[in-house]
């Protein structure tokens, strides 16, 4: 089965609760128009505003960006996963290079906050990608291994499938210097064997998306590539025009 195209926006630390319900209201033209396109989109925003954009929009895909391992219990300032899906949320971004650069992330702790999303049946968009210094150094794909190894470790085979893998080089978040569409595929398609290599065939099944300086200019061509099926996208995401045309040139 061919794998869908999924747009999805990453909003940062942006947007108040009236300005994503405002966004969420709009949204109702997107998804008509990503429909039509046979493209599936989504959001994160901030938690704050999770359950209001869900119930204003209720057909969009809304991931949280972060959560907790834990259920419960003295984590001060964290949100646990019983308190995402109480307000129907069932889609979570792991491991987003901010949280790994500035909340001090590891592999490791993203492959707890996966094994803890399959045990309650929610979609990961697992985020890995290397430092300007590591491209530097040419030791992309070995950190991209050990990102995909150990984050993904314990898990089904079942539930890798159904996951979303998101290949965001650091030195291209943010800073508008895009990757190539060469190296975006060739790292892609490199996790693709990866997971292969991990958990055999269902590596066709599993979307794996190009993130960092998506824009609508530049998303068509990252798109026909045979081993990128979407884009997260940070700063292009944030305004409802510049979400439409990045559907439309898609
Ligand atoms: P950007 O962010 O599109 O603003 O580069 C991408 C991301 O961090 O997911």
């Amino acid at each position: 089965m061919a794998r869908r195209k999924l747009l999805f926006g990453n909003w940062k630390m942006n947007k108040t609760i009236a300005e994503s319900k405002a966004f969420a209201k709009e949204s109702k033209k997107l998804l008509k128009l990503a429909t039509a396109k046979g493209v599936d989109i989504g959001v994160a925003p901030v938690y704050l505003s999770l359950e209001t954009v869900r119930k204003t929009n209720p057909k969009l895909t809304v991931a949280a960006e972060n959560c907790h391992f834990e259920d419960h219990g003295a984590f001060t300032g964290e949100i646990s996963i019983p308190m995402l899906k109480e307000i129907g949320i069932d889609w979570v971004i792991i491991g987003h290079s901010e949280r790994r650069t500035y909340f001090a992330e590891t592999s490791e702790t993203c492959n707890k906050k996966l094994l803890a999303l399959q045990a309650n049946n929610m979609t990961p968009i697992y985020c890995v990608g290397e430092t300007l210094k590591e491209f530097e150094a040419k030791k992309t794909k070995k950190v991209i291994e050990e990102q995909v190894k150990v984050g993904l470790k314990g898990l089904d085979a079942a539930y890798v499938a159904k996951s979303v893998i998101a290949y965001e080089p650091v030195w291209s978040i943010g800073t508008g210097k895009n990757a190539s569409k060469e190296i975006a595929e060739d790292i892609c398609s490199y996790i693709r064997k990866l997971v292969d290599k991990l958990y055999g065939n269902v590596s066709k099944n599993v979307r794996i998306l190009y993130g960092g300086s998506v824009k609508p200019e530049n998303v068509h061509a990252y798109l026909l590539e045979k081993d990128v099926d979407g884009a997260l996208v940070g700063g292009a995401s944030l305004k409802v025009d510049s979400f439409k045309a990045l559907i439309e040139n898609i």
